[in-house]
This record gives structure tokens, sequence and C-alpha cells, in this order.
């Protein structure tokens, strides 16, 4: 753009554009180019480096390779443990598919731990049971020792790559161009050499990851502000289920990098100050394995009861030190590393201090099982927002509902990115031809662009962006009360209006971080917003959602999806709600009836 802010546009035309190359927009870029439609991947950071490459643990799947197991059982627990607010249609269809996704990602070369006879090594997560939820244990996490979603990534990128998808990689997707209520396409900045650009596409699909970065304590990349969510919200779209925020028991105290559940999977313990393994009381036939809320809460009431470690007894120690060393260095390598590098600890020799760390949303863009945006009238063909699509951690199918399970996330990455593939097929033509965009397409994303450029106010980014995840932190991390929930919708809608003063030191469009980490805390703040005000709505205590002036479930009134609009100019929420589907897919499974959630 010249310095007289007059919009210089680059124009490319695709079939199809996915924005985000993590787990999810690989695996769609891949299902999409596979389908012979023209591809195109627009992405913040290398695709190798995108938050994926984080994910240790593994990705679950009913193979039975190390013990009994069958889609059902992993159904049956995806849906306790969310607490019956995921879409039970959905949920089935993650799991009959999850392992065909598997051996698809074995077939493309993805270098799995492996058993004696050489199978696909599983080890057993949270929540993860035989026999609908009777037990004992399912092995059902497939891994790649502890560094599974850096193994997914290569592999899917180098099948994209084989496939001719094209790469647009260090582009920061700024809007969804909407036309008549339908998506035309994408607008992005180049960072390297500032040139705008607008991609027209028969479908868009959004995998741009989650935005654990609204909180002060994460195990999020710094890349993750949810920008597909934010861009979906000033489409005027609403976001779902935004209250339900996952926070991972094992975060390392202070440094928040994560220590996979798999440590426990493979063995390991928590302890209280006391030496006591406290999870006993919690949660006794489960202990360390039950659903990941339940051990984040367990972990909290224990420090806060006065039983944290530590000179302050403001965290807890997970104990990998029994184990033999020979294991840790070939199943746990990775957090073995990381234990040693940010908190000075030899696995082997002594405990990690951890704290419960943000690590997950739930929420997010609301779709169908195909991947298709819906609006909030169902889930029927008339309600899909044409030319719209969005997969992984940005979407909300529902499949995790209030709480997610651990390793069911790299599954719904694959599954949901095939599907979103696989409905391109079907629905678009290669070469279709594509109407002109409209005359206007991208003028909100330069208005937007240069307002920010030129702001010349008194408050720093980075200063507004520490507040905003103080307070998300202070109020609405694991557990929310009406009071602090309250104050805290009024402090983060007032941390918003600071964005009218914040200043911007580079007016240049060329590698200008402080312009492009302004744009990201913009997108940050609506779905702060959003996420504190339906989390302040909700009046009960489900999942990850533990309120302690509502602390039981209540089917009777909240069965149900929370679905939130974010005005940016207003800085107003609005919120309303759609049913959870009580029915599944096929007749293979009847709709799982609820009850009582206990470990
Ligand atoms: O603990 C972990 O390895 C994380 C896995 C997940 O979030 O699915």
């Amino acid at each position: 753009m010249s310095a007289s802010n007059t919009p210089e546009w680059i124009d490319h035309t695709y079939d199809v554009v996915v924005v985000g190359a993590g787990g999810s927009g690989l695996r769609a870029t891949l299902g999409a180019a596979q389908q012979g439609l023209k591809t195109a991947c627009v992405t913040k950071v290398f695709p190798t480096r995108s938050h994926t490459v984080a994910a240790q643990g593994g990705i679950a799947a009913s193979l039975g390779n190390m013990s009994d197991d069958d889609w059902r059982w992993h159904m049956f627990d995806t849906v306790k443990g969310s607490d019956w607010l995921g879409d039970q249609d959905a949920i089935e269809y993650l799991c009959r598919h999850a392992p065909d996704a598997v051996y698809e990602l074995e077939h493309w070369g993805m270098p799995f731990s492996r058993t004696e006879e050489g199978k696909i090594y599983q080890r057993p997560f949270g929540g993860m049971m035989q026999n609908m939820g009777e037990g004992p244990e399912a092995q059902r996490t497939c891994a790649a020792a502890d560094r599974t979603g850096h193994a997914m990534l290569h592999t899917l990128y180098g099948q994209s790559v084989r496939r001719k998808a094209e790469f647009f990689i260090e582009y920061f997707a700024l809007d969804l161009i909407m036309e008549d209520g339908e998506c035309r396409g994408i607008t992005a900045w180049k960072l390297d050499d500032g040139t705008l650009h607008r991609f027209r596409a028969q479908t868009v699909i959004l995998a741009t990851g989650g935005y654990g970065r609204v909180f002060f304590s994460c195990t999020s990349a710094h890349t993750c502000t949810g920008d597909g969510n934010a861009m979906v919200l000033r489409a005027g779209l609403p976001l779902q289920d935004m209250e339900f925020v996952q926070f991972h028991p094992t975060g390392i105290y202070g440094a928040g990098c994560l220590i996979t559940e798999g440590s426990r999977g493979e063995g390991g313990y928590l302890t209280n100050s006391e030496g006591e393994r406290f999870m006993e009381r919690y949660a006794p036939s489960a202990k360390d394995l039950a659903s990941r809320d339940v051990v984040s809460r367990a972990m909290t009431l224990e420090i806060r009861e006065g039983r944290g470690v530590g000179p302050n007894k403001d965290h807890i120690f997970l104990h990998l030190d029994h184990l033999d060393p020979k294991i840790l260095a070939e199943r746990l390598p990775g957090i073995s590393e990381s234990a040693k590098i940010f908190a000075g600890v030899d696995v082997t020799k002594e405990p990690i201090p951890v704290l419960p760390t943000c690590h997950y949303n739930m929420g997010g863009i609301q779709t169908n099982y195909h991947g298709e945006v819906v609006t909030k009238k169902g889930r029927n063909a008339d309600s899909v927002v044409p030319g719209l699509m969005a997969v992984g951690e940005a979407a909300c199918v529902s499949v995790h509902g209030a709480n997610r399970l651990g390793s069911n996330s790299l599954i719904d990455l694959v599954v949901f990115g095939r599907a979103a593939g696989l409905r391109c097929g079907e629905i678009l033509k290669p070469n279709a031809e594509q109407r002109p965009l409209p005359k206007d397409a991208g003028a909100n994303s330069l208005e937007r662009l240069n307002r920010y450029r030129n702001a010349n106010g008194s408050t720093k980014t980075a200063d507004i962006r520490l507040k905003m995840q103080k307070a998300m932190q202070d109020h609405c991390a694991v557990f929310r009360t009406s009071e602090s929930l309250s104050e805290g919708v009024t402090k983060v809608a007032g941390i918003a209006e600071m964005m009218s003063d914040v200043s911007v030191s580079d007016k240049s469009l060329i590698w200008n971080t402080d312009l492009m980490e302004t744009l990201e805390l913009d997108n940050l703040m609506g779905q702060a917003n959003v996420t504190i005000q339906s989390a302040e709505n909700r009046k009960e205590s489900r999942g990850a959602h533990a309120h302690e002036d509502f602390p039981d479930r209540d089917d009777k009134k909240w069965m149900k999806h929370s679905l939130a609009w974010y005005d940016y100019d207003k800085n107003k929420v609005k919120i309303d709600f759609r049913p959870v589907h009580d029915y599944t897919m096929s007749k293979d499974i009847d709709y799982i009836k609820p009850k009582k959630r206990v470990y």
C-alpha cells in the first residue's frame, strides 16, 4: 500500500483457500488437493512451526493394539468427557472415523512409536476406558514418543506439497470477504514485503487454531490468537460455547510449557506438600488419569487449602522419578528436555513443579460434521453459510462439549480436516467460474489496517495485552464465581476500550511486528469479551466451567450451546443458544443418556 493509503490489492483465485497450516489446516489442504481442487493454504507461520508442532502425547483412535477397544467405547468416553454438551452425531463421526484417519497418517509415513510386534504404540490417557466407561482403562492414544504433533505436521506438509497445494507463508489473514451472507474469499497482508492480497475462492476453510493467548499463563504459542474466530465475529457470525476453556493440569510452573498427560499415562503421578497422591481422593478409580477438568480442579483445591508445594505453596509436584530412565528416554524424551530447560529439573531424580495452565478452547466457530459453518438455526442444509468452513481448534463441531479429553484434539484435526476436504469434493467443481468480487471487497480490512497503522495513542499494545491476559486469568480461570465473573466482564470491556488509545510506533507495512501484534490483540479482544460474558451468563457447572455459586450441572436449564456475537464498533456482546444434538448419525449406536460424571 502506498503512503497515501491507496489500496493496491494483489488478487488470486483458487477453488479452495485454507487459512492456517496446523494439523487441521494441512489435512484440509491435502484433502481438497486430493479432490483435484486448486488449493491454496495461507499461513501466518511456516507450516511445520504451527502450534500443532507442540502437541505431545498422542492421537486417540480405537485401534485396539494394546488393549481391547471399540469406537463406541471411545464415543462413550468422549460424550462423558464433554459433560453431555457434545453433539452426539458429530462425536459418532469422530470416533468411528478415527482409526482410518490414523492408518492414513501411518501410510503417509508418520513415524509412530511401535510395539514389539511393530504395531502403532498406544498409551493410556485421561478418561479413556473400555466397556462403555466401565473399565479397565483403554490404551487408545497413538503416539510418536512425546512429539506426536511434530511428526504429524511434517507428514501432512510433505503430502500436501506432493499434491501440489500452494502455500502462502507468512501471510497474515485479515478478514473474510462476505457478500450477501456468502463467503467469497479472504484478505491478507504479506508480512515480509507489506503487500496486500485478496484471495477469491469457492470455499474458504478457517483452520486458525485456538486463542490461548487471551490468558496470562497458557501452553499455547504466541501465535495462538484465534485470528479466524475474530474474522468470523467481524463478519457478524457467532462463536459457540466460548465459556469452555480447558486448563491442562500440568503446565510447568512459571513457564507454562506443556508436560504431556502421556507422562501420567506412562505411570507419573501428582503429589501435594504432604507427599500425598491426592487424586485418589478426588477420582478414586481413574486417579491421576481422570479427565483434565477434574484433575485441574483437584490441584487448585489442594493449593487453596494450603497443600501446595514450593516456598509459596502455589503449585503441585508431578513425579516421574520412579519410572525406568530407559522408558523416560524412549517415550518421554521431549518433556524430559523441557523439564530440564524450563524448570531445571532432572526428571529421573526430582519431581516437576506444575500448575493448571490454559491449554485448549472447546468453543469456536459453529460447524456441522462436514466442517461447514452453520448459523444458529440448526444443522440443516439451509443454515449453512455458503463458502465457509472451519476445522480444528478454531471450530466447534461440537465434539468436545464442555471439556475435551486429552488426545482427542489431534484426532479432531485429521478427522474433520479430512471431512472438509471430502465435502469440498462433493460440492465444488474444479476451476468453476467465480463471479467478480464486490467492488468494495477488502475496504473494511484497509480501514482497520490503516486505523492501527496510524494509531498515535498513549498505550503500548503489550501493556493492553497484559491487562487483558491478567484480567482473564483472575476472573475466568479454573474456578469462577458470580462476583468475580461480573467484575471481570466490566474489566475486560474496559480494557477493550483502550484499543482506541493504542500506539503503534512503526508505520510501515514491511515486517511491522508492532502492527501485527496490535491486529492480533484486536482479534483476542473480541474473543476475551465473548468468553467472559458467555461464562458470566452460564449459571451452572459443567465440564471446564466450574461455577462455585452453581456447583451442579443443570441439564434442564443449561443443556444447550451458547452462541455469542461481538460488535467490534460498539464493544457489545450478544448471547443466544441452540439445542444440543440428542441423536446419533447412524443406528450403530443410540444416544448416550446423561448421567452423573464420576471417574
Ligand atoms: O498432554 C498432552 O499431551 C496434550 C494432549 C492434548 O491436548 O490432546
